[in-house]
């Protein structure tokens, strides 16, 4: 890689203020002062310095957000603020997040400029879950739960797979407390006086608006949604709305062994579009085609 390319994505500077620190022989690899910044290095190996300060730089980043609502999960969006301009961190370029919430749903995202792993992570194939809270208009049935959980028809060619859901049971466990811990984040307010339940919802796939149109199905309504985990990795507590953190190296082997063992049953896969790579049926990806036809 290219010296001023490495220094500008470690967040030294621009291309131009790097070129005249090396001018200003202030730059070293492994040791000797370099001079031109169009020099290649490999950034895998050498040590590089400025002023003598060791420069850190990683290939890829990764936050975890917890999105507020009112924002949108599309990298550009008219005049509405994304979820990119919430981590304003402006030297790392290409974020993407992994998957998409609804512009009302709060919670869990991951951002990262690691394109393989979002596909991973979307792939169908993979089956990575992710965990929501709903609070629900109307106190829901056993029935109505097992429903969901077998899978319900929410217009798609296919039913949704089979999913989990439960209410929060007293159980002393490191993910009952967890989950008890962001629960009792759930925002209050004016929607909240709607809330007649609370389910807690794990899905296998992420399709559009799904939480909400499964709970159509059987006759009720989201009413407030946050995803609280993706895989293995659960929803830092301590991150108010709006704030967000660098995954460590730790979250990051939990996000990466987050797969689960199923047969894949439906006919999605991921699809690379100008807002990221989005999972969707074929039938999703033609009509998402024949929009972007017309508009164009
Ligand atoms: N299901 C929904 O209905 N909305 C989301 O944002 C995520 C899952």
């Amino acid at each position: 890689m290219r010296l001023d390319k490495y220094l500008a994505t470690a967040g030294v500077g621009s291309r131009k203020e790097v070129k005249i620190l090396c001018r200003k022989q202030r730059v070293a690899v492994n040791g000797e002062i370099v001079r031109d910044s169009d020099a290649d290095i490999d950034e895998n190996n050498d040590i590089v310095t400025v002023d003598g300060v060791k420069v850190s730089w990683k290939a890829h980043h990764y936050y975890m957000l917890c999105k507020p609502a009112g924002v949108v999960s599309s990298t550009r969006e008219g005049a509405s603020t994304t979820v990119i301009d919430l981590v304003a961190d402006e030297n790392v370029k290409g974020l993407s997040p992994v998957g998409r919430l609804d512009k009302d749903t709060t919670g869990l995202l991951i951002l990262t400029d690691d394109g393989p792993l979002i596909h991973e992570l979307l792939s169908p194939k993979k089956h990575v879950e992710k965990e929501y809270i709903a609070g629900i208009k109307d106190r829901i049935s056993d029935a109505d739960m097992k429903r969901l959980e077998e899978g319900v028809d929410i217009g798609d060619e296919e039913p949704t797979l089979p999913a989990k859901v439960f209410r929060l049971q007293k159980v002393g466990t490191a993910a009952f407390l967890q989950r008890e811990r962001i629960s009792a984040q759930m925002p209050a307010g004016e929607s909240t006086e709607r809330v007649a339940d609370e389910i807690h919802i794990v899905l296998h796939e992420g399709r559009f608006h799904q939480v909400k149109r499964m709970l159509e199905a059987v006759g009720n309504e989201v009413v407030t949604l946050k995803r609280i985990r993706m895989g293995n990795l659960w929803l830092d507590e301590n991150l108010g709305e709006g704030e967000y953190r660098e995954l460590t190296d730790d979250d990051l082997k939990l996000l990466k062994g987050s797969g689960s063992d199923m047969d894949d049953l439906t006919d999605r896969q991921v699809y690379e579009t100008p807002i990221g790579p989005v999972c969707m049926s074929k039938r999703e990806y033609a009509d998402y085609l024949e929009e972007k036809a017309m508009r164009n």
